[in-house]
C-alpha cells in the first residue's frame, strides 16, 4: 500500500446518485476505480462486490482501502481463511470474503450484524451469497471478466429509490 495510484479516469463515478460502468485493462486500472469509490465512502457504508474467482474483487478492494485512507503498511489481500480482515485508517474497513461459505446458515453464524450496523465501512466479496442479510442500502459493484486483462466494472448505488 505504499504506492499511490492516481485516479485520473475522466468518466464520472458517483457512488450515491447514479450507475456507472467502466472497462479496465489492467489490475492498476481496477484499483483506480477502487480509489475513486473509496474516496466517496462514509462511515457505515456497505460495498457489495460480485464477480467470479479472479474477477478482481480483492484488487478493487486494495484501491478502495487507499481511497478511504487506510494507514500505510497494511496489506490488503483476500481474507479467505480468516474471513474478515480489518484495516485501520480514517475510517476502519472490514474486508469480508464469503468465498468459503456457500451456505447461508454459515454466513448467518458469522454474526456480521455488528460490522454491518457499525461505523466502519464493510467491503464484502461474494456479497451475493448473503441473501436477505445484505443491507438494502449498499453500493453494488459487479465485475465481469471479458478476457485475460479486460474487466467490465459496474457501480450501482442501491440506496436509490
Ligand atoms: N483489469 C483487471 N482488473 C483486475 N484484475 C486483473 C485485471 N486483469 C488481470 N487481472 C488479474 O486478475 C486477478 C484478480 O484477482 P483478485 O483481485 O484476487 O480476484 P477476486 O478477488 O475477484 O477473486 C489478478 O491475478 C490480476 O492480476
Ligand atoms: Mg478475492
Amino acid at each position: 500500500m505504499t504506492q499511490t495510484i492516481k485516479a485520473n479516469c475522466s468518466t464520472d463515478l458517483s457512488i450515491r446518485d447514479k450507475k456507472s460502468a467502466f472497462k479496465t485493462h489492467s489490475p492498476e486500472e481496477t484499483q483506480e476505480i477502487g480509489v475513486r469509490i473509496g474516496s466517496q465512502l462514509s462511515p457505515g457504508d456497505v460495498v457489495a462486490l460480485i464477480g467470479d474467482l479472479g474477477a478482481g474483487k480483492t484488487c478493487l478492494t486494495q484501491g478502495i482501502a487507499q481511497g478511504v485512507g487506510v494507514y500505510q503498511n497494511q496489506t490488503v489481500n483476500s481474507p479467505s481463511y480468516i474471513l474478515i480482515n480489518e484495516y485501520e485508517g480514517k475510517i476502519p474497513i472490514y474486508h469480508i470474503d464469503l468465498y468459503r461459505l456457500e451456505r447461508l446458515e454459515d454466513i448467518v453464524a458469522l454474526g456480521l450484524e455488528d460490522y454491518l450496523d457499525g461505523d466502519g465501512i464493510c467491503v464484502i466479496e461474494w456479497a451475493d451469497r448473503m441473501g436477505e442479510l445484505l443491507p438494502e442500502s449498499h453500493i453494488r459493484v459487479i465485475i465481469t471478466v471479458e478476457d485475460e486483462f479486460t474487466r467490465a466494472v459496474e457501480v450501482l448505488p442501491t440506496a436509490l429509490k
